[in-house]
């Protein structure tokens, strides 16, 4: 007995990998392994030499198991650590390049816009794309008859036969925000919702999904004034100029009264656009003071509160600012595109250190 376990204990210390160890397994105390043989043999013993040959074989099992189980951890260690000193990584090496990959000038307007009316005091809400067509119209005091609808080329989404759930729709506009914003929050609120919505467009000048950013301010005494002093010093700060003249153009949105678009002054000299100079003027954006009905809907009391409300182009005023022509361009992925519009990936965008240098 001692000859076997000095020559098993020997093998398996000397086993270098689990399949050696396997087979040394199966020779010394598998099924047919050498100790089941002599396990076997203890019939043609004497009661007496049964007494102590029988507990002796089975301590020789136990002995050659728990070499085996300790040696397959040993292993396992070992094999973990040479993984472990194979793959290392220096993570503070400088990266290969910065230039690898850029911020999409749709993330960089959203970002300066943000930062300017952050400083401003408006927070940043958030609605889903995807919503029911009672925010997106219907509380916004578009009813399911108003030409409004059939303006916007609404994507509905697919409803099963049977399905009772209210309508959803691709949203149309950052406008039901509004809503989801009151209902949130309550007054006094001042908000921006900047994000994607979806119409079914497509020409220069249009794409199937764009962006917006919405805008809402309520409080006891909210009134044109403030509406325009914001918008002004927004189109200052956003475009980097000391003064620009905007025109308030009285105009009509179900969901405001009264309501204006804002046009910028601008010139088309030599065919490149320059904002704040010149005698054309072009529109950025659609707002007024928010409907009565409006604020109702988003559970606000309208006598006792009154609102200003605009929702503009992002992708338009990036266009205008960086001089992009097509606005199918900012959807198309092309690599050399990205590379000749995008923004360093490091910069963040603040008033303080100049919001796109
Ligand atoms: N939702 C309008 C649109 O997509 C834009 C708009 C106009 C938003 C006036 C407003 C507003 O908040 O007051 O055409």
């Amino acid at each position: 007995m001692d000859d076997l376990k000095q020559k098993y204990l020997g093998q398996i210390a000397e086993a270098d990998d689990e399949s050696a160890l396997e087979s040394i397994r199966l020779a010394a105390v598998g099924k047919k392994g050498e100790v089941a043989l002599k396990m076997r043999e203890l019939g043609k013993m004497t009661p007496e030499e049964r007494q102590t040959a029988g507990p002796a074989l089975n301590a020789l099992k136990d002995e050659i198991n728990s070499a085996l189980a300790a040696k397959k951890a040993a292993l396992a260690d070992a094999a973990l650590d040479a993984r472990l000193r194979e793959e290392w990584l220096d993570v503070t090496l400088p990266a290969r390049s910065t230039r690898q990959g850029t911020i999409h000038p749709i993330s960089q307007v959203s970002e300066e816009v943000t930062a300017i009316f952050a400083e401003m005091g408006f927070s940043v809400a958030e609605g889903p794309r995807i919503d029911t067509d009672w925010y997106n119209f219907d509380a916004l005091n578009i009813p399911g008859h108003h030409p409004a609808r059939a303006e916007m080329d609404t994507f509905y989404m697919h409803r099963a036969e049977g399905d009772n759930r209210p309508p959803h729709v691709l949203r149309t506009h950052t406008s039901p925000v509004q809503i989801r914003s009151m209902e949130k929050m309550g007054a006094p609120l001042r908000i921006i919702c900047p994000g994607g919505v979806y119409r079914a467009d497509y020409d220069q000048t249009h794409t199937p999904m764009f962006h917006q950013v919405e805008g809402l301010a309520i409080d006891k005494d909210i009134s044109m004034a403030h509406l325009k002093w914001v918008l002004e010093e927004f189109v200052k700060a956003y475009f980097e100029v000391d003064g620009v003249d905007l025109r308030f153009r009285a105009s009509h949105f179900p969901f405001t009264e009264p309501s204006a678009e804002v046009d910028i002054r601008c010139s088309w000299e030599g065919g490149t656009l320059k904002i704040g100079e010149g005698d054309d003027w072009l529109e950025i954006l659609g707002s007024g003071m928010v409907h009565p009905k409006v604020l109702a809907a988003g559970g606000i009391d309208p006598d006792a509160w009154q609102g200003f409300a605009f929702g503009m182009g992002i992708d338009r005023i990036a266009m205008l600012k960086y001089g992009v022509p097509d606005l199918r361009a900012f959807f198309d992925s092309d690599l050399r595109w990205l590379r000749h519009y995008g923004f360093a990936s490091l910069d963040q965008p603040n008033l303080h250190g100049g919001l796109s240098r």
